[in-house]
């Protein structure tokens, strides 16, 4: 049966029967903390329950939050905690990865975990990778546990989560393999170095586009990460554009693929481009 069938007979008799089709149809699960999408206002007074209903009917969950948005480029999660235990840090396994990580602080989207894999399939022996946009490692880190020859380097702009990707990399035991780096990627980017880059933000500038481009050695691959309401990119179309007249470089952008749906009207999209160094 699925989840919403189940939360609305266990409750038909605890909250009103008009509000029983507000309830949530999925959640998402980081770890053992259950995550909901921004309930619906009509069932404010009814969260407690819901979140220990869930509690009871999934053995996998030890807490309850509501994720109400996202702020800042940091993407800092604004939470409420629900119902469990009183805590917002857990630890999550994907991949033979494990991801210390707190919900309160950072957003690990479980909606890009077929990303995660593809990378998987696409990363060959002895590729060195930069990851531009690092987080707690949610791109780079399996790479670094599933690929044993494979070098990335990995950029991180917010404390809180460059503290938790050192305490991942270390967790992992990649420390040879996997160099952090703290501070802005239009900074601090190595140059001429990567076979493959990760560029897994939203609105990036030109000036980052550049940095990536740059990153390059002789020749290889960008995952670029965007939103749009189909499969088009006329923003990366600009920067290409413009990049092609200042540097000697063959760009090409040989396809887009949609991640997931990110919003009603968007989908969160990543394309994959191929710089030649000439
Ligand atoms: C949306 S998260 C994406 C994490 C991961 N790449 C993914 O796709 O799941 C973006 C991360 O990039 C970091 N970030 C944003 N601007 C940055 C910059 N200029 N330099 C380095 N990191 C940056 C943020 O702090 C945040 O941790």
């Amino acid at each position: 049966m699925k989840y919403k069938q189940r939360i609305q007979s266990l409750l038909t008799n605890q909250i009103p029967s008009n509000l029983l089709e507000y309830l949530p149809s999925s959640y998402s699960v980081t770890g053992d903390i259950a995550i909901f999408h921004k309930l619906p206002k009509q069932l404010e007074n009814y969260k407690q329950l819901i979140g220990q209903t869930t509690i009871g009917l999934d053995p996998r969950v030890n807490v309850v939050i509501e994720q109400i948005t996202t702020e800042t480029i940091f993407r800092k999660p604004v939470i409420n905690l629900i119902s469990g235990e009183k805590r917002t840090t857990t630890i999550h396994h994907e991949f033979h990865t494990i991801f210390n990580i707190d919900v309160a602080e950072i957003t690990f989207s479980p909606g890009n975990k077929s990303e995660r894999e593809r990378l998987l399939h696409l990363v060959q022996d002895n590729e060195v990778i930069i990851d531009m946009f690092a987080c707690i490692g949610n791109l780079s880190l399996p790479i670094a546990v599933n690929k044993p020859e494979v070098t990335v380097y990995g950029i991180e702009i917010n404390r809180k989560a460059y503290g938790y990707l050192i305490k991942n990399i270390q967790a992992n035991k990649v420390e040879k393999r996997y160099i952090p780096i703290f501070g802005d990627n239009r900074l601090r980017t190595p140059e001429n170095k990567a076979s493959r880059v990760l560029m897994g933000c939203f609105n990036v500038d030109q000036k980052q586009f550049y940095k990536a481009v740059n990153a390059i050695h002789k020749e290889g691959w960008i995952h670029y990460h965007s939103t749009a309401p189909r499969n088009e990119n006329e923003q990366l179309e600009k920067f290409v554009e413009k990049m092609q007249k200042i540097l000697s470089f063959k760009i090409q952008l040989l396809s887009t693929r949609r991640v997931k749906k990110f919003s009603p009207r968007l989908y969160h999209l990543c394309t994959d481009i191929y710089i030649e160094k000439l």
